[in-house]
């Protein structure tokens, strides 16, 4: 081997290194990412039984107007409410801004107790005795009904406002059933989504107490395509949430 070639293989292995040591490792328990004059990030895994990964944005103010817990869809993670500024602008107006990846996303594994219906329901329930978050707003959207439906069905009094957008798992319940909760609920959806908008809004709106925001030249994600719209809807609802 020449001089030449031994120094080629050097420097792959000295990149094989970089790479592999600069490789995430698994989240630590609650480690605050960064404070900035008016802001406080924190993520980690959630501290009981329920090892969730979560980031939060924390308000500057002790005192929080409302708790708000974002779920996500099956192309996502939490990181994409960090991604939009949802969770910062929420935080900057006075709220309390919570994301999770839900089991087998991000940075949370798998679960057994995500297979059935009533195992969903509890895993949520837990995450959120485990955030210490008392009376939630619940954001929902896509894949992500398939936890937050049961929940809202069994524990709605828990919640102080529901924000279903386009979820899967609405035909799974019966009109009556949803005329049993009356959590404040506003339902989103984009114009342009044809997989679930049509489907769960016929379920959804026999919840007593909703608002519907339909989100224009916005698909399936349409908090993606039109965040301003998205943001300017879902803070008219917080804020006015009695
Ligand atoms: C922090 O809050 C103060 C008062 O609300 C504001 O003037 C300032 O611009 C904020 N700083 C940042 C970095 O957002
Ligand atoms: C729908 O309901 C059935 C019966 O309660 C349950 O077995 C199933 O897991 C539910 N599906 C979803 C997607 O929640
Ligand atoms: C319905 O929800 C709104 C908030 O969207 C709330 O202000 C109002 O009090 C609720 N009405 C009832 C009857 O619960």
């Amino acid at each position: 081997m020449s001089r030449y070639q031994a120094a080629l293989l050097g420097l792959g292995l000295l990149l094989m290194f970089l790479l592999y040591v600069g490789l995430p490792g698994p989240p630590e328990q609650t480690s605050q990412l960064w404070r900035g004059p008016n802001i406080t990030v924190l993520a980690g895994l959630t501290r009981g039984h329920s090892q969730i990964f979560y980031r939060e944005v924390l308000p500057l103010q002790q005192a929080h107007r409302a708790e708000v817990v974002f779920l996500h869809g099956k192309a996502f993670n939490s990181h994409i409410w960090e991604q939009l500024g949802t969770l910062q602008l929420l935080s900057k107006r006075g709220y309390r801004a919570v994301a999770i990846d839900l089991p087998g996303f991000g940075n949370s594994a798998p679960s057994q107790e995500a297979s059935t219906e009533a195992g969903r329901a509890k895993l949520l329930k837990q995450v959120l005795r485990d955030l210490e978050v008392q009376n939630a707003v619940l954001v929902s959207p896509s894949l992500s009904g398939s936890y937050a439906l049961p929940f809202l069905m069994r524990s709605h009094h828990q919640l102080r406002g529901f924000v279903p957008i386009a979820p899967t798992s609405t035909r799974n319940y019966t009109k009556e059933q949803f005329w049993a909760v009356k959590t404040p609920t506003l339902i989103m959806f984009g114009e342009l989504d044809h997989t679930l908008a049509r489907e769960s809004l016929q379920q959804l709106h026999h919840l007593p107490n909703h608002s519907v925001v339909k989100l224009y030249k916005a698909g399936h994600a349409c908090y993606l395509h039109s965040p301003e719209a998205f943001h300017h809807a879902l803070l008219e609802f917080l804020d006015h949430l009695p």
